[in-house]
């Protein structure tokens, strides 16, 4: 199947100052129009290293409950493995398009893949980006197949970032726990416990004559439990906060931390999923490598019982995450 892949449109419309007209948003969502200019938001910044460990959890479970989005600092991912994990995926993005499209998604591969714009949008537009998804863990879930071969090093440079993000990502996890009155292992447990699968996804825009008509990656909510973001140093995270869309300024090194809809319903709505989009810029390409933590597809997800109770009913269904995941994706109701 031959799609027209968003890099290619951007080296067409190098020289021109247009877009084609798939890519420009309506006015209500044209970033130009609906951006609150020359503010950047200051969302929290926690510092893992922080010793103790009562603060760190009312810190965590505060940003979650009143943001969805917060930034960690002295993570333990050494600035190494992220900075390896950059290069080789870039390098990737920057092979010519028939070694790219060796690992295209097909009607059969599901999520993992090269591809180009993952929901149904209603009006037939599309974003400015191109993206990779593949699985990083558990061992039983991946398929290289869908792991660039070149560079060579890609390999190893996910493993090693697969390894520390999972290190980071068990104690976000429990410090929710706690942050809601559970013991530190139950958010996990709840979320699919050690089948939570770990999913890369690589996004790439490239460069674009008109960022005041394009987005890059639509509004929207993350499925996941959690996703744990690396950006490149081109700014374009937005999040929607009292009725306005606003930059999300980032610091060098930091990870970006994501509340998504699985917490939100396992915590039975205290922690909130964060409603984000993506702007690009007409200089330079902007890359992202989000990894999101999914409930294995077969496990049923609700509000964790310990938090429903007479004055918090339940406010979610409870069902398997693949029919979570076929729902938001087609847009039907949940
Ligand atoms: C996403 C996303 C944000 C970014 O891929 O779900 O929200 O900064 N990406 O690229
Ligand atoms: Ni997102």
């Amino acid at each position: 199947m031959e799609v027209n892949r968003v890099q290619a449109v951007a080296s067409f419309s190098k020289n021109v100052d247009t877009i084609p007209s798939e890519f420009i948003r309506s006015e209500e969502e044209q970033p130009a129009i609906t951006t609150l200019h020359g503010v950047v938001l200051e969302v929290p910044v926690i510092d893992l290293s922080h010793s103790d460990e009562e603060k760190l959890v009312k810190l965590i479970a505060e940003a979650a409950q009143n943001w969805g989005l917060f930034q960690v600092v002295n993570h333990g991912i050494p600035d190494e493995a992220i900075s390896k994990l950059i290069e080789v995926g870039k390098e990737f993005f920057e092979l010519p398009k028939e070694e790219k499209e060796v690992i295209a998604k097909t009607p059969e591969s599901g999520i993992e893949g090269y591809g180009t714009s993952l929901q149904k949008e209603i009006d037939g537009k599309r974003g400015w980006v191109d993206h990779l998804f593949h699985k990083i863990w558990p061992p039983s879930v991946i398929d290289h197949k869908y792991w660039p071969k070149n560079p060579p090093s890609y390999r190893e440079a996910n493993e090693e970032y697969a390894k520390k993000v999972r290190e980071v990502s068990d104690n976000l996890l429990k410090y929710l726990s706690l942050g809601v009155g559970l013991e530190g292992h139950e958010m996990k447990a709840a979320a699919g416990g050690d089948d939570l699968i770990y999913l890369m996804k690589i996004n790439y825009y490239p460069p674009c004559p008109r960022p005041d008509l394009a987005l890059g990656v639509v509004a929207h909510t993350d499925m996941s439990t959690i996703t744990i973001l690396v950006p490149n140093e081109v700014q374009g995270l937005q999040v929607f906060r009292d009725g306005y869309w606003y930059d999300v300024k980032y610091i060098p090194n930091a990870l970006i931390i994501h509340i998504g809809d699985q917490i939100e319903i396992l915590s039975n709505g205290k922690y909130k999923a964060v409603l984000h989009r993506t702007t690009v810029i007409k200089e330079k390409t902007r890359m992202s490598w989000p990894v999101f933590l999914e409930p294995p597809p077969e496990h049923e997800v609700g509000p964790i019982s310990k938090l429903v109770n007479e004055e918090n009913p339940s406010k979610y269904k409870t069902k398997k995450y693949k029919d979570y995941v076929y729902c938001k994706l087609n847009k039907l109701p949940q």
